[in-house]
């Protein structure tokens, strides 16, 4: 009986290393989108090494402890449409659960890039895509006078982040200006505000000492109104591949002070990821998880390495931690009737799950991605090209241009 046992436990062992090696491990990439939805993390496409742009759709279950050496992806069965980097997703707040993905770069049957013309919805319960026909969504010059918005229009720009307050503010920080010597990143010290009560567009000027300007960065909001950028790249050359490290890594904007002030952490380098612009950043109980991207250095780089590794910050001790713990605990296995990349990762998900049914937690920046979606469309994508989500740095060509 002992005997029986041990081999039972010994066979059980082995299979868990064996299942846990064979874990499915994304390809790196870049320029994908990300979305919260409830405790998943979605991430849309982008620009990969082996096949350039990816349809894929991936995605992290937080309800169950996540660690950063051995994150459990799932691959969704159903890709996006169409291979897209570069695009913008929200959540609709009537079902909570059915993504938008609209606009970015698509690649077209002939493999030629084209800015997309069309709108995706994801729905993530079912894994069904529907493609809406829209018109009239990237004419900047049509929105600017339909919406009567002439005064203190900011530059058009590109690769900034856009994170919308529980105020009705949308902060606008860093990116790509352009202007008549070209393009050139924004001043840290430059914040510029969307009030979408009001309508109108104001600015604010903040001490930004030691925050080098950046685009392609990330900003997460913690539901104390901080918000924390991660990231980016400084340099002014345009050519996305082309990247040097925006120093500090890591920088918090108080918007619980008016004007808003800037600071910068001592943070531990223990568990510090490698530098990253063009990135994904989620938060989520107070986790900032930030996945793929391409890897930046103090050098100047020219050719990108691709990241897919995630890293894990805990935005109330500022320290990288390499786990979160589960949230609430339960001997009730989670579901596994997702259908996972391989069978392997359906077992390993029963096996290495087993706990963590999670508790239904939700995000400010859910509520508020949904809410502007219907709201303020017309105004989110167009006046202002395309802000990201509210964390991650969306650049479109396509609309650079206008002015
Ligand atoms: C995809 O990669 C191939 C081979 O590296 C290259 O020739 C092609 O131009 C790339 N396509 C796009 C859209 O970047
Ligand atoms: C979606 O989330 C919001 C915010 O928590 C909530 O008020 C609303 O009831 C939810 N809607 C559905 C259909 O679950
Ligand atoms: C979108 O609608 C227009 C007008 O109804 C139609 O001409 C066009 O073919 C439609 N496009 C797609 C992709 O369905
Ligand atoms: C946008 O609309 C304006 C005004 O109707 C028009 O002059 C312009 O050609 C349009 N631009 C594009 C790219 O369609
Ligand atoms: C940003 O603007 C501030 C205030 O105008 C200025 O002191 C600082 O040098 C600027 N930083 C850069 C990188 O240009
Ligand atoms: C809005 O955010 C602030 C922190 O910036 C918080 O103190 C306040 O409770 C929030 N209000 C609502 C209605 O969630
Ligand atoms: C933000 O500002 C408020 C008001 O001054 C202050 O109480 C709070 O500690 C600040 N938060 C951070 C993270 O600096
Ligand atoms: C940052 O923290 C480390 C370790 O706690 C400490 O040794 C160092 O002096 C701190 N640096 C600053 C600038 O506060
Ligand atoms: C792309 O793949 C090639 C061959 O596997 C490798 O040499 C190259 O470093 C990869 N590039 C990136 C950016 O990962």
């Amino acid at each position: 009986m002992n005997i029986l046992a041990n081999s039972l436990c010994l066979l059980l062992i082995q299979s868990f290393i064996f299942i846990s090696v064979c874990q499915f491990v994304p390809d790196p990439r870049y320029e994908q989108t990300s979305i919260l939805v409830n405790t998943k993390i979605y991430f849309f496409g982008g620009y990969t090494n082996n096949s350039n742009f990816t349809n894929e759709v991936l995605y992290l279950d937080l309800s169950s402890p996540l660690n950063t050496n051995e994150p459990l992806w799932v691959k969704n069965p159903i890709g996006i449409p169409s291979e897209e980097v570069l695009t913008t997703s929200c959540l609709s707040n009537i079902d909570n659960s059915t993504v938008f993905l609209i606009g970015g770069q698509a690649l077209e049957q002939a493999k030629q890039i084209i800015n997309a013309q069309l709108v995706y919805t994801f729905n993530s319960i079912t894994s069904q895509w529907t493609t809406i026909n829209t018109t009239g969504f990237y004419n900047y010059s049509i929105a600017l006078s339909s919406l009567n918005l002439i005064n203190n229009v900011p530059t058009s720009r590109v690769s900034y982040t856009a994170t919308l307050l529980n105020n009705s503010l949308i902060i606008y920080i860093g990116g790509f200006a352009q202007s008549d010597s070209g393009k050139t990143n924004v001043n840290m010290s430059e914040i510029q505000i969307f009030n979408l009560k009001s309508l109108s567009w104001s600015s604010m000027q903040i001490n930004a000492d030691k925050i080098e300007s950046r685009n392609a960065h990330s900003a997460v909001l913690t539901n104390d109104g901080r918000i924390i950028i991660f990231g980016g790249s400084s340099t002014d050359e345009t050519a996305r591949r082309t990247t040097l490290r925006a120093r500090p890594d890591v920088a918090v904007l108080n918007t619980t002070i008016l004007p808003y002030e800037w600071s910068i952490q001592n943070i531990s380098l223990a568990n510090s990821p490698q530098s990253l612009c063009y990135h994904s950043a989620e938060i989520y109980n107070n986790i900032m998880i930030i996945a793929f991207g391409i890897i930046t250095s103090d050098q100047l780089q020219t050719t990108a390495t691709f990241n897919n590794k995630i890293y894990l910050f805990d935005v109330q001790n500022y320290v990288w931690v390499s786990s979160t713990s589960p949230t609430t605990t339960s001997t009730i296995p989670t579901s596994t009737t997702e259908q996972t990349s391989s069978n392997n990762s359906s077992i390993a998900l029963a096996i290495e799950i087993g706990i963590g049914v999670s508790g239904f937690i939700i995000t400010l920046s859910l509520i508020i991605a949904g809410f502007a979606y219907y709201k303020y469309r017309k105004l989110r994508k167009t006046i202002v090209g395309m802000p990201g989500t509210d964390s991650y740095p969306i650049e479109t060509p396509g609309t650079e241009s206008h002015k």
